[in-house]
């Protein structure tokens, strides 16, 4: 990781448009060149982030997706700044944008069939990707996917059991408005979900029948 130190931190976020910002601070960055910086906060004093910082779990991931040949983007390198706390990543966008945005004012059923396949896929290579929504899901121009955002994420050998898929449509559909959009053509997406998904047949028939139930879909809380 390379040392920042508080001037060129404060220089990079003047310099730079602001994508994303909370209460603190700037989160996302964008360079006039189009790179992308990611600024991890340490968020409590002592916490796994101490001993395995955000910033090397999101690059760790950026390379177990390749290596799994999902779309996501390309890291040009890694930071740490002491004062205040940080750690930085800059990358390359993956092209496009997010589903959440294509999907704003139109409901596509090719979109939301497309996905299915999609999330179907992921889970079948074992990936269990704790943000998944459509903020961080990224549509390329191509029509394909892509993933953003990508530092919560556990890998595995074999594909998903029921109980980490049951729990993953949970993360997918956090927000409301991702659950309207995908409530207009649920049947598309449990249909092409299922036809990429191999599990024994009893599991494969409870989880068809839970996600055609969408009890998981319609709840008005996030759990
Ligand atoms: N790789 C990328 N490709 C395209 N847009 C991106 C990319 N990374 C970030 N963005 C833009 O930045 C926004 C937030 O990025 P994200 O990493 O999801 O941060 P946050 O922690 O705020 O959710 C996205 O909504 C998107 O508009
Ligand atoms: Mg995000």
């Amino acid at each position: 990781m390379e040392k920042i130190t508080s001037q060129e931190f404060q220089r990079l976020i003047r310099s730079c448009q602001v994508l994303e910002k909370d209460g603190h601070g700037e989160k996302v960055l964008r360079r006039h060149d189009g790179i992308i910086i990611k600024i991890f906060r340490r968020k409590r004093l002592l916490s796994s982030a101490l001993l395995y910082p955000y910033a090397r779990r999101f690059v760790h991931n950026v390379d177990k997706l390749r290596a799994l040949s999902v779309p996501t983007m390309q890291v040009v390198k890694t930071g740490h700044c002491k004062n205040p706390q940080r750690d930085l990543v800059w990358y390359q966008p993956v092209p496009g944008q997010t589903l959440r945005a294509c999907l704003q004012g139109e409901t596509s059923p090719q979109l939301i069939s497309a996905l299915g396949t999609f999330v179907g896929k992921l889970h079948q290579k074992g990936i269990l990707f704790r943000s998944l929504h459509f903020g961080n899901i990224i549509v390329g121009e191509n029509g394909g996917f892509g993933l953003i955002d990508v530092a919560d994420m556990r890998f595995s050998s074999r594909s998903l059991a029921l109980s980490a898929r049951q729990r993953n449509f949970f993360h997918m559909t956090r927000y409301h408005e991702d659950r309207v959009a995908l409530n207009d053509h649920m049947e598309k997406f449990v249909q092409s979900y299922l036809a990429a998904t191999t599990m024994p047949i009893r599991d494969l028939e409870q989880l068809s029948a839970w996600l055609l139930e969408a009890s998981w879909i319609r709840r008005e809380e996030p759990s």
